[in-house]
């Protein structure tokens, strides 16, 4: 009996556990957009941890390189900053020609690059200094464009899911089209990832590539900066761009050039994608974080619901009515919820807890 209580207590702990942090995150996001004010009816002010220390445990896991122009730092840069920028599980990084300069964003002007077309060198170059100053810091490395949105929390779920000891070189994958193809100096068996939609390396291909990066440099055979950069990997890291149907799924290039990701957003490409390309003015990339904000609220909110029905059956278990559980107690002193409905910081859903 004695058991069988303390281990009905330790599920129930588990079960306010996750309901608990789960509150929290509901609170970053809510915060994060005034529209959803309703949303802040049943939010808690209890701050249990930081935000910082909440992250402090994916902190090394990706370094982001933004590669951007001296004319687009306070345009697009800042908007990739202000948005999931800075919900990187890492660090991200602008990088931008020799004389840049920005007080909005973190920023490396790269010495003796331009912000010339194509950007080879300073493609290039960011790599290196990736390399030379946090290659024993990160575990994945990931190229990007200024014109890319991002989602951080499924890229950390996809990039945990896979071995970062081995060398990778993730994207989506390109051949170019038939008339290109003789152009880019390519074998019918070779491939490069585009760059677009972001490009991955694992800490082991860019420590086999960082210190040939000149050698690839002074031998270049096209003007496309990602097809030179997949010839350099091939050559010095010996592996190809990981071919998956999956990736044009995840790695989401839309055609419509300037007019992509401006029009209505609730399509199944936007919402299945982990980065989203080509989003070329800031005022949309802005929106597009807003809309994948409010689809994250829906989601947490559903969330929400199922582990309430949980409580409520867990407690049901234990011989509660579901009209009484705000006066339930775990153990005898040890209330269900401290805090009392309708006080600021009541941990229960009344929708919820009332219907069920
Ligand atoms: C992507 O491009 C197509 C046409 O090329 C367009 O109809 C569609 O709305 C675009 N999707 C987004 C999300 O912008």
């Amino acid at each position: 009996m004695a058991r069988r209580k303390r281990l009905l207590k330790l599920i129930l702990g588990i079960l306010i556990g996750i309901f608990t942090s789960h509150l929290f995150t509901s609170t970053k996001l809510a915060t994060f957009d005034m529209c959803y004010s309703r949303e802040r009816k049943h939010i808690t002010p209890v701050q249990l941890i930081r935000e910082e220390d909440a992250r402090a445990s994916n902190k090394n896991l990706l370094f982001v390189g933004v590669m951007t122009a001296a004319k687009y730092l306070d345009s697009r840069a800042k908007a990739v900053y202000d948005t999931w920028g800075r919900e990187v599980p890492g660090k991200v990084m602008f990088y931008s020609s020799e004389f840049s300069y920005s007080e909005h964003v973190p920023l490396v002007p790269l010495d003796g690059v331009d912000d010339g077309y194509p950007p080879q060198k300073k493609s290039f170059m960011m790599l290196k200094h990736m390399h030379d100053h946090y290659v024993d810091q990160y575990e994945w490395f990931l190229r990007a464009d200024d014109d890319v949105y991002i989602r951080p929390d499924r890229l950390e779920d996809l990039l945990r899911s896979v071995d970062s000891k081995k060398p990778w070189f993730i994207g989506q994958t390109g051949r170019g089209n038939s008339e290109e193809f003789g152009l880019l100096s390519l074998e019918t068996d070779e491939n490069f990832c585009m760059g677009g939609p972001g490009v991955i390396f694992s800490r082991e291909t860019l420590k086999r590539i960082a210190p040939h990066v000149e050698d690839c440099l002074e031998h270049l055979y096209t003007t496309h900066e990602d097809v030179e950069l997949g010839r350099c990997v091939r050559r010095f890291a010996g592996i190809s761009c990981t071919w998956s149907y999956e990736m044009q799924v995840i790695l989401y290039h839309n055609q419509s050039g300037e007019n992509a990701f401006t029009g209505d957003l609730k399509q199944k490409e936007v919402h299945r994608a982990i980065t989203m390309h080509p989003v070329k003015q800031p005022q949309y990339m802005y929106r597009l974080h807003r809309y994948v904000k409010g689809l994250k609220i829906q989601n947490d909110q559903q969330e929400s619901i199922l582990l309430h029905r949980d409580i409520a059956l867990s407690m049901q278990e234990l011989g509660y009515r579901v009209s009484r559980l705000d006066f339930a107690e775990l153990v005898k002193g040890l209330p269900l919820f401290p805090i009392h409905r309708g006080a600021d910081g009541y941990l229960g859903d009344t929708n919820v807890l009332d219907k069920s």
